[in-house]
Order: C-alpha cells, then sequence, then structure tokens
C-alpha cells in the first residue's frame, strides 16, 4: 500500500523509524521501493550522477527528469523531491511555482527545501497553498559558498539553540517532516523529543525518526568521498569492476558471445 503523508507522523508516534534512501533512477527506485517509507529524489544527483563538486549547478529541469522515472517505479514509497538551488529562495511566490511545477510534471507527493530561519515563512506559504514540504535543516549543502566546507553544524550552544528553535518553527509552520543533517547526536535527539513531526536523520542521531542516506554511498559505488555518517552496505563499485573486467577478458579472448547468444 501506498504510504500517504498522514503516515508518516504515525510512525513517529508509534515509535516505528522511517526508512528513507534517496534515488534517481526508475531501476533502482523500483528495488528499494518495498523497503522504504520515503525516497528522495536529493539533488546529490548533481555530485553521485553528474560528477559536479556540489548541488548548486542541478537545473529545475533535472530534477523533474529524475523524479519523473523514480515516480514511474514507487508504488509503495512517498516520493519527496529537492527543490535545487535558485528556485525557490527569491520569494514564496517562487517557491510555489517551482514546488507546483515539481508536483504536476513529475507526480511526486512532496517537495523538500533547505529551511534557513528566513525560508521558514515559504514552508508555512507552500504548506498553505497544500503543497507537502519537508524541511532541511543543519548542514545545508546548497551554502556551500557560504559555510565553505561540509562540516557538521550547531556544535556550540547559541547555533544548537537556534537550531532547536528553527525546528519548533517549522514544526508550527506545518512541514510534514525535517530532515536533519550533520549535527551532534544529542542535539539531533533533542529535536527529536521536543517537535511533533517526524525527524529525519543524516549524520544525526540513532534518535531521530528516521535515518536517510545516499543510494550511491549505502552501496559503495562512490570510493573518493566517506563521511563519518556513511556506511557503505556492500562494494558495488568492486562488483562492476570485476563483471566489466570479466567481459572485457571474454571479448578479447573471442569467448563472447557464445552460440546461446546467437542466432544460428
Ligand atoms: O540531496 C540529498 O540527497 C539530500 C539528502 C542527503 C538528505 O538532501
Amino acid at each position: 500500500m501506498k504510504i500517504q503523508k498522514s503516515d508518516l507522523i504515525k510512525f513517529k508516534q508509534n515509535q516505528q523509524k522511517i526508512v528513507c534512501l534517496t534515488a534517481y533512477s526508475f531501476p533502482i527506485a523500483k528495488i528499494i521501493d518495498n523497503f522504504c517509507e520515503i525516497i528522495l529524489v536529493g539533488d546529490s544527483l548533481g555530485m553521485t550522477i553528474y560528477g559536479a563538486s556540489n548541488t548548486i549547478e542541478v537545473s529545475l529541469e533535472t530534477m523533474i527528469n529524475h523524479s519523473k522515472a523514480v515516480v514511474k517505479a514507487v508504488k509503495h514509497s512517498f516520493v519527496v523531491v529537492d527543490l535545487p538551488f535558485g528556485t525557490y529562495e527569491q520569494s514564496r511566490e517562487q517557491a510555489l511555482e517551482t514546488a507546483k511545477r515539481v508536483i504536476s510534471e513529475t507526480g511526486c507527493d512532496a517537495i523538500k527545501i533547505e529551511t534557513p530561519r528566513n525560508l521558514i515563512s515559504t514552508v508555512n506559504f507552500l504548506v498553505k497553498n497544500n503543497i507537502p514540504t519537508i524541511a532541511h535543516i543543519g548542514l545545508m549543502p546548497q551554502s556551500i559558498d557560504k559555510i565553505g566546507s561540509y562540516k557538521y553544524q550547531g556544535k556550540d550552544k547559541q547555533t544548537a539553540d537556534l537550531l532547536i528553535e528553527d525546528s519548533i518553527m517549522i514544526a508550527n509552520a506545518g512541514a510534514i517532516a525535517v530532515v536533519i543533517e550533520a549535527v551532534p547526536a544529542s542535539l539531533a535527539s533533542e529535536i527529536t523529543r521536543k517537535i511533533k513531526i517526524p525527524t529525519i536523520g543524516i549524520g544525526a542521531s540513532v534518535d531521530c525518526d528516521g535515518q536517510i542516506l545516499v543510494i550511491d554511498d549505502l552501496l559503495g559505488l562512490n570510493q573518493e568521498f566517506k563521511p563519518r555518517f556513511v556506511e557503505n552496505y556492500c562494494n558495488l563499485a568492486n562488483i562492476i569492476e570485476n563483471a566489466v573486467s570479466k567481459f572485457s577478458y571474454d571479448v578479447k579472448n573471442g569467448n563472447f558471445p557464445q552460440s546461446k547468444h546467437l542466432l544460428q
């Protein structure tokens, strides 16, 4: 059965963990669908799929194209799409127009925006206009030019208190959940206790209501980038390398194709 917006809060109330992963393509979304409550078409695709050094080059068209493929594959999970950099920050009207376009062109269930304090009113505006919205606090990769590097946020009392206040305002603004990225575990845990909407952690705390990982990181596709919070559950890069080297050997030695592959 398809996960609905109203189910997410029930997971928190029933203390059932919410499993979230990113997906950017039809085949991966199809494989992971039964194991997730939320699938995020994250703008991390700028780095994982397109080899960019950050997420700020990702266009709305790219997000829409990948989201269409994911939505087509998904029967169970709640599909969320990131609004990319430059498509929602200027004004709440801009955010609404982008969100409407994303939802109508892809058929996704909700959108996510990175949410510094000045954009919490945008969350509220989107929600009031019937756009299911997930907020994102802590490390916000679209702010890389401002913060300088991908570092943990909320490490001192002053910034931690601001993040607690932000998360309370985000819940009051009507967000359906909040992603908390790269903050101290005790802070994510406190936020999770203080707010009624689900928290989805990445480099946050085991106490968060759910956890999200970038699928390429979980699968061990990316050998060069491994932040502390990533766990490689397999080494797909090695598996691909082995398969391709066997194929290469077979072609060079005349072992492929075999008669079973050919019309005689
Ligand atoms: O873009 C993304 O994949 C994300 C997750 C890391 C939360 O925002």
